[in-house]
């Protein structure tokens, strides 16, 4: 049962969608299984660059492609998706199933998003305010719509209805206006006809993949730091990021899942609020936001940079069971003298070897120091192609966190990558 997810191992933006491309011609269905256009997923092929919110970073190659239940789907972005890819010749319309259980982010979940943020102040959690918490929120308060209710004006208008009546207090003590249902409903309806066939009863598609023992590349989106259960609580999003999220989130048993790839950076980031231990806000953290282009795929923002945390790491690897690790931006740390990683934390004179309840905000970063490597190493398509500093850093992260690095990617284009093989054999 060849199924494998590709999961983000720290706190987003490790490179997932640049794994999942060169993966998927291996593979004969992509499902993105959780998250929503909080994602940005980014696809270098030939020097040109696509971002992808939703839509499967599978898409470019031909296979069929889902966005499964466990998703929240603003349609607004999505269609934008699918016209910018028909426009570059990519054909969504055959290849496209959106699924029908998926819960529809609407413009009170964008507006209450943004309003919950600025009264925060200083304490936001530094949302993308793309709606993705109050969309979560509706669905396990079982008063979400979702993308099969868009193909029925009756059963929209009254869910609609019942759902702006729940949101109506809390966007008005934030001193917002109540979107009105009308417009909504029409530009909903609309957008449902436009995808027409396209929404469907996605776990048969993967049931019926499973059954065939085709092979399923599942796209992770956030990462495990930002998973709900598993992440930096409260500065999280609202879903299972981690890989047992793509059970439920795409319609499998967890018996259905042979392997686990968690996309880790060969340093650190995060975007938005929130305890990031191994933070630099130094020169050092301005040299990897500017050589890494650290800026926030989906809100431009600048990311918060810092040195690998093996501590999180190993959690990832435990939470996620993963099978392998493909280590990315490893080019970004040439030039340095020493890299540091983070072996372990000190929080009040006791040593830590785990994330602890609520207090990563105080905790100090224990660090070993490695030696840097100052070769150009994009050209390099083996492991043992990279300078000896280089392989040994790598050597010990593996050693540090308990699990193999496979792939490592050496530049953002897709040919920038050593050690691609099939990622369903052995
Ligand atoms: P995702 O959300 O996990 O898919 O990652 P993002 O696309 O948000 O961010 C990763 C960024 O790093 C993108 O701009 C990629 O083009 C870029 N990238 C991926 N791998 C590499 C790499 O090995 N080296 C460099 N320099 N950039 C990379
Ligand atoms: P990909 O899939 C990085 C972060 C936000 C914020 C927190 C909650 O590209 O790796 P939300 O809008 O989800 O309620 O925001 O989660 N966040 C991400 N950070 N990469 C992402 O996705 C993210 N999706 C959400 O910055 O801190
Ligand atoms: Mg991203």
């Amino acid at each position: 049962m060849p199924a494998l997810v590709i999961v983000g191992a720290q706190w987003g933006d490790e490179g997932k969608g640049k794994v999942v491309d060169i993966y998927t011609p291996y593979a004969d269905l992509v499902v993105r299984y959780a998250g929503g256009a909080n994602a940005g997923h980014t696809l270098v092929v030939k020097g040109e660059k696509l971002i992808l919110h939703l839509i499967p970073s599978g898409i470019l190659h031909n296979g069929q492609c889902v966005i499964a239940q466990g998703t929240v789907l603003d349609p607004e972005v999505l269609l934008r998706e699918i016209d910018q890819l028909e426009a570059r010749g990519v054909d969504c319309k055959a290849r496209l199933k959106v699924s029908d259980r998926a819960h529809v982010v609407l413009p009170q979940h964008k507006l209450i998003d943004g309003l919950r943020e600025a009264a925060k102040g200083d304490d936001a959690i530094g949302t993308t305010k793309r709606g993705i918490g109050p969309t979560y929120e509706d669905k396990v308060g079982r008063r979400g719509i979702r993308m099969g209710d868009l193909r029925s004006r009756a059963r929209l208008e009254s869910k609609l209805a019942a759902n702006l009546a729940a949101w109506k207090p809390e966007i008005e003590a934030h001193g917002g206006e109540l979107p009105a249902i009308e417009p909504i409903l029409e530009a909903y309806l609309a957008m449902g006809a436009r995808l027409g066939d396209a929404i469907c009863d996605t776990a048969q598609i993967v049931g019926d993949a499973v059954d065939k023992d085709l092979r399923i590349l599942l796209e992770g989106a956030q990462g495990t730091m930002l998973d709900i259960d598993h992440g930096t609580y409260p500065f999280v999003t609202s879903s299972n990021a981690v890989a047992g999220g793509a059970c439920a989130g795409a319609g499998m048993g967890p018996t259905a899942i042979s392997h686990v790839v968690g996309i880790a950076k060969a340093y650190a980031t995060r975007v938005g609020g929130g305890p990031f231990p191994t933070e630099l806000n130094d020169a050092t953290g301005q040299r990897l936001r500017d050589v890494g282009v650290e800026y926030g795929s989906t809100t431009g923002r600048p990311r918060r940079c810092g040195w690998m945390d093996a501590v999180a790491l190993r959690q990832a690897v435990r939470v996620n069971g993963m099978t392998e690790i493909a280590l990315t931006k490893l080019d970004v740390l040439r030039g340095l003298d020493e890299l540091k990683i983070c072996v372990a934390y000190e929080l009040d004179g006791e040593r830590l070897i785990a994330p602890p309840y609520d207090d990563l905000e105080r905790v100090t970063a224990v660090y070993e120091s490695w030696p840097g490597f100052s070769e150009d190493i994009s050209g390099c398509r083996v492991r043992a192609d990279l300078p000896e500093t280089a392989q040994r850093y790598i050597a010990r992260i593996e050693e540090l966190v308990g699990c193999k690095i496979g792939i490592i990617s050496v530049g953002p284009d897709r040919e920038a990558t050593a050690d691609v093989s099939n990622p369903f054999a052995g």
